[in-house]
């Protein structure tokens, strides 16, 4: 039998809890939630097809179509640095929305290949658009860059601190890749894709949650070893060739093909949605292979899938907010529909992030 004089005590700390409980749901009910309100996205005019790189590579159509799905790449003239492409993009964003670059509060523009190392490229790009109004800064996290930066978009919408937050993911690859190496240079081009995050009205739902993962253990696998602190740019760096991409494409596949399928499963799972709930997925486009077998894990319809790799190639940062910018333009996204974006890249960087689409 309990003992009577046990109860206050016990009823005390049932009411403290559910007190904070309250306390709790109240405080989420007052943050304001996010959401992508545009999308736009940019792409150098030149096109680079498989066939031409037969011409100075020891590659083949065929093997690039085969290994990795890719049949062209769009690459920058000389001179054309990541914030035009961000910047055009950005442009393109604005006007959708139909709003000043002075209205934007804060830039986050997610790239492994910025301008120069300073100022940082949201500087320069705030420059280029007239955002006069905003501040801004690099992202870092390779193909997941854009998932990472729509993430800290988000919470900066959600404390109350900013109303528009512009969240751009831009490489141009193709100035840390080696021409000469066909293991690498037959997998990239560039790009610029842009998304505004505001906060929802209400009743709407917006972004609903997002995974981030990292394990730099990874790092070997996949990274440009000159030209930062612990390599600076000599001309020894540059005899070894240490200012391109080098990678060991077979072990990142491996990781790359289970760490999508896990994000994209978990974040299902913890919201309570199945994979048939899924009107859209949006994966990075490393090689369209990865894409198929994290589907083929998620059991997810391949109709719902943006696959895009055929005629963009890798574009780091810029896969995502291209792919999405191009669902909105085909119109096969409407308000309400359930989203989801994985991502996997260097770092190792990956993660997930589920939205109702609310633009
Ligand atoms: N043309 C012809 N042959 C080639 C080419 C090419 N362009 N590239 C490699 N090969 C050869 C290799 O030399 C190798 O030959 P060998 O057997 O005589 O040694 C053979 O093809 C097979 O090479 P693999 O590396 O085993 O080929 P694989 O099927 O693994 O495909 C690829 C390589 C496309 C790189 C794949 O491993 C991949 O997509 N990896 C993941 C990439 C990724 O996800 N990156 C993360 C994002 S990028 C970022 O974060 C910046």
């Amino acid at each position: 039998m309990e003992d009577d004089k046990d109860l206050p005590a016990c009823n005390l700390s049932f009411l403290i809890g559910h007190l904070s409980f309250f306390i709790l749901e109240i405080r989420r009910d007052l943050l304001y939630n996010a959401k992508i309100t545009a999308t736009a996205h940019y792409v150098p005019k030149k096109v680079v097809t498989n066939e031409d790189l037969e011409k100075f590579l020891d590659t083949s159509d065929e093997w690039i179509r085969t290994r990795t799905g890719i049949r062209q790449r769009h690459m920058v003239e000389k001179g054309v640095a990541t914030s035009d492409l961000a910047a055009e993009a950005s442009r393109r964003l604005l006007e959708r929305r139909g709003i000043s670059a002075s209205e934007i509060d804060c830039i986050i523009v997610a790239t492994v290949t910025p301008d120069m190392f300073f100022p940082s490229t949201a500087c320069i790009l705030q420059e280029k658009i007239g955002a006069r109004n905003a501040w801004g800064f690099d992202l870092s996290g390779a193909c997941t860059g854009f998932v990472y930066a729509l993430a800290a978009a988000v919470q900066f919408v959600h404390s109350g601190a900013h109303r528009k937050v512009l969240v751009a993911g831009a490489d141009v690859m193709t100035s840390i890749l080696n021409p000469q190496d066909r293991n690498t240079y037959v997998l990239f081009g560039d790009g610029a894709g842009v998304a505004l995050v505001e906060p929802t009205s209400p009743g709407e739902e917006g972004i609903l949650d997002f995974i981030l993962r990292s394990d730099g253990s990874g790092g070997k696998y996949l990274y440009m070893p000159g030209g930062g602190s612990l390599n600076p740019p000599t001309h020894e760096t540059v005899q070894k060739k240490m200012h391109y991409v080098h990678q060991d494409g077979r072990a990142v596949f491996k990781y790359a093909v289970v760490g999508m399928a896990e994000v994209s499963l978990e974040i299902l799972k913890r919201n309570n949605f199945c994979a048939s709930d899924v009107v859209l997925y949006v994966p990075h486009q490393a090689n369209s292979r990865i894409v198929d077998a994290a589907v083929e894990r998620m059991g997810l319809d391949k109709s719902k899938v943006v696959l895009n790799i055929d005629r963009y190639a890798n574009t780091t940062a810029a896969t995502i907010p291209i792919g999405l910018s191009e669902a909105c333009e085909r119109n096969r996204v409407r308000r309400g529909d359930l989203v989801l974006m994985a991502s996997f890249g260097a770092g190792f960087t990956w993660g997930s992030l589920l939205l109702r689409w609310a633009a």
